[in-house]
């Protein structure tokens, strides 16, 4: 059986793939790693966990990861998780980085971005962006994936189909995205302490977010042209889940009916996008601890604007679902294996 590792096991994504993980079919999970000298039991990081399991959290060791794993899923912060990824990817490993260390294409937007040079830029080219409803053929064959930021798969997946069909205009797109506070990761913050975000929701980074060059690229390449948006993250009082409501300008002439289609031709087939019927929309309830996207859309053939909403739980189809479906797309198991009960 395939085995996989998971290094940065204690945070907020590691905690969701092992849950995954643990019960999926095809797999064997056999390493989770920490860096703390004595790592906490994994009883207390999933409470859910049952008796029988004796795996435990180590303390990282590269030479005892790559023994005992074929694939590596890395839920480490950005800028800590390009070596390592480097590492296991040129040890022959199926490496599968949360981060956003492999993500963009150009080291220089990766730098601006992410304040800190990138030390391993031969791999950018080579790394596939797992976006699975976009990029499904490279995945099939990519050993290093960049998995999706969570902001991104939902503003993403709510655009895809108006600018693969020319159906909108290319400037002047909002994106209007409120998460969870989990988004943030596990480790305290100033402005993600519950004392701040309690009753409270702010925007934040406005048109100034890292993740906006992740959606350009993407949305650039669907448009196969310069794509000019804006986007404004919120944080919501909530633990998980993104709500996207994203505003566009419809081509001249097209109709209502038009891009129903499309996103019904886009995502019929998705095992893990929901297009809404006509009137209805999303909540972050009917995403929460699932992998799926839901989009819904408002299009009146009197109004010029199409408005798009996308509700993903940002540490599944966000961040470890996607991962997973990532990993059985990549290894030739049914896509929904370990993600749907
Ligand atoms: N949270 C989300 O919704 C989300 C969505 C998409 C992508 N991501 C990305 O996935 C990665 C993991 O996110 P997360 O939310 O799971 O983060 P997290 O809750 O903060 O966990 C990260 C884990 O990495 C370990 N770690 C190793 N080196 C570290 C360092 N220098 N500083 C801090 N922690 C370090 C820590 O475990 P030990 O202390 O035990 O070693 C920590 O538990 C990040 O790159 C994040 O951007 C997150």
């Amino acid at each position: 059986m395939i085995q996989c590792a998971i290094l940065g096991a204690t945070g907020y994504t590691g905690i969701e793939l092992a849950k995954i993980l643990l019960r999926h079919p095809h797999v064997k999970l056999s390493c989770l790693t920490s860096r703390q000298d004595e790592p906490p039991e994994l009883s207390l990081l999933i409470p859910e966990i049952s008796k029988q399991t004796t795996l435990k959290l180590e303390k990282f060791n590269a030479a005892e990861v790559a023994k005992k794993s074929d694939i590596v899923f890395i839920c480490l912060p950005h800028t800590e998780a390009m070596e390592t990824a480097a590492h296991f990817y040129k040890a022959g490993k199926i490496v599968i980085d949360l981060s956003a260390d492999f993500r963009l294409k150009d080291a220089k937007v990766y730098k601006e971005w992410y304040k800190h040079p990138h030390a391993r830029k031969e791999l950018l080219k080579e790394a596939v962006y797992g976006l699975p409803e976009l990029n499904r053929r490279q995945i099939r064959s990519a050993n290093l994936i960049a998995n999706p930021g969570c902001y991104p798969t939902s503003a993403i997946l709510g655009l895809l189909p108006l600018l693969s069909k020319n159906l909108i205009e290319t400037r002047g797109i909002v994106i209007d995205s409120n998460s969870g506070v989990s988004g943030a990761g596990k480790k305290i913050t100033a402005s993600t302490f519950f004392g701040e975000v309690n009753e409270n929701f702010k925007a934040y980074k406005v048109n100034a977010h890292q993740h906006m060059p992740e959606i350009q690229a993407a949305l650039e390449e669907a448009a196969h042209g310069r794509v000019d948006f804006s986007f404004v993250p919120h944080l919501l009082p909530v633990h998980r889940g993104i709500l996207s409501t994203i505003y566009a300008e419809k081509k001249k002439g097209v109709k209502k009916k038009e891009i129903f289609r499309a996103f019904e031709a886009a995502y019929g087939g998705e095992p893990f996008v929901r297009f809404k019927k006509d009137g209805e929309f999303p909540s972050l309830r009917d995403v929460q601890h699932t992998n799926f996207c839901d989009v819904g859309i408002a299009a009146e053939d009197s109004n010029g604007r199409v408005i798009v909403l996308s509700a993903i739980d940002n540490l599944l189809k966000g961040a470890s679902g996607q991962a997973v479906q990532n990993m059985n797309i990549r290894c030739g198991f049914p896509e929904e294996s370990g993600l749907v009960s």
